[in-house]
């Protein structure tokens, strides 16, 4: 049984959902955050009698973030992990965006988690103990058409964690992102279904991701076997990309 209490963002979609699944019956405590309301009180129904708290804020206003963590810290106590799940995409080509959509995209991929990681940090520096897990995107390590500037900040994502985990490896923290190839979630599934065949039959092992696939490297990531790892990506994509 692990003990420690975990911070997510975006915890009530497709991955953060399992994640917080997976995270509950290792035995943590978790605190859920997500901008959605109604799927928040689905997740709370769902784990009803279990050690899973909720708070719903918008995490790209950085008032709201901050709040949200320390909201966390008087149901949960001290926060010993951090899991950013939140993430957004559309699919359209560069050209046809404007600055609008841009915006949206930088703040939820990106900015929502400097807000919410700066307010945890300075906690795990001062204990001089504390995992911090990204979940970024194989489109942040290849690119990916049609999601120019969400793997922009994919990557941007992946080269902050990398920066945290230098900075921070004094201190004793690990800091590492996941990066999931094709997963079958909501936001995946809302594609083209001709798009979505191409892609399972350009997969090595033919299908789609779980989101209970990407749960087990979180799991992993926070657990005891990763205290030795910091500033790594992992891909969990069916061999999708091989970097
Ligand atoms: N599903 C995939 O195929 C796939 C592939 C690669 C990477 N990812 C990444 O995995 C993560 C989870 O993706 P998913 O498929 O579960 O998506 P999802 O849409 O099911 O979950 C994302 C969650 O983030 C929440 N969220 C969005 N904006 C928010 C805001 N402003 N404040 C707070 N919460 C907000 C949403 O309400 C949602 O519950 C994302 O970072 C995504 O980029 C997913």
């Amino acid at each position: 049984m692990t003990h420690g209490t975990v911070f997510a963002t975006g915890a009530a979609g497709g991955i953060g959902e399992a994640t917080v699944a997976r995270l509950l019956s290792d035995g943590y405590t978790v605190v859920a955050t997500d901008i959605s309301h109604d799927a928040l009180e689905v997740l709370a129904k769902r784990h009803a009698g279990q050690k899973l708290h909720t708070v719903q804020a918008d995490l790209t206003d950085e008032a709201a973030a901050r709040n949200a963590v320390r909201e966390g810290r008087r149901m949960a106590g001290q926060i010993d992990y951090l899991v950013n799940v939140i993430g957004w995409f559309g699919t359209q080509p560069f050209v046809r965006e404007d600055s609008a959509y841009w915006r949206k995209t930088i703040a939820i991929n990106f900015e929502a988690l400097l807000y919410v990681t700066h307010e945890i940090l300075p906690e795990m520096i001062e204990r001089k103990k504390g995992k911090i897990i990204n979940v970024t995107s194989d489109a942040g390590k290849v690119g990916q058409s049609g999601e120019a500037v969400y793997s922009g900040m994919k990557g941007a994502v992946i080269a902050w964690s990398k920066s945290l985990a230098r900075e921070n490896a004094r201190y004793g923290l690990n800091i590492n992102c996941t990066a999931p190839g094709p997963t079958e979630t909501a936001l995946e599934l809302a594609q083209d279904p001709d798009v979505i065949a191409r892609v399972v039959k350009a997969i090595p092992f033919r299908r789609f991701a779980k989101p209970s696939d990407q749960a087990a490297m979180i799991s992993f990531l926070c657990g005891p076997d990763s205290d030795f790892i910091t500033g790594q990506v992992y891909s969990v994509s069916g061999g999708l990309t091989m970097i």
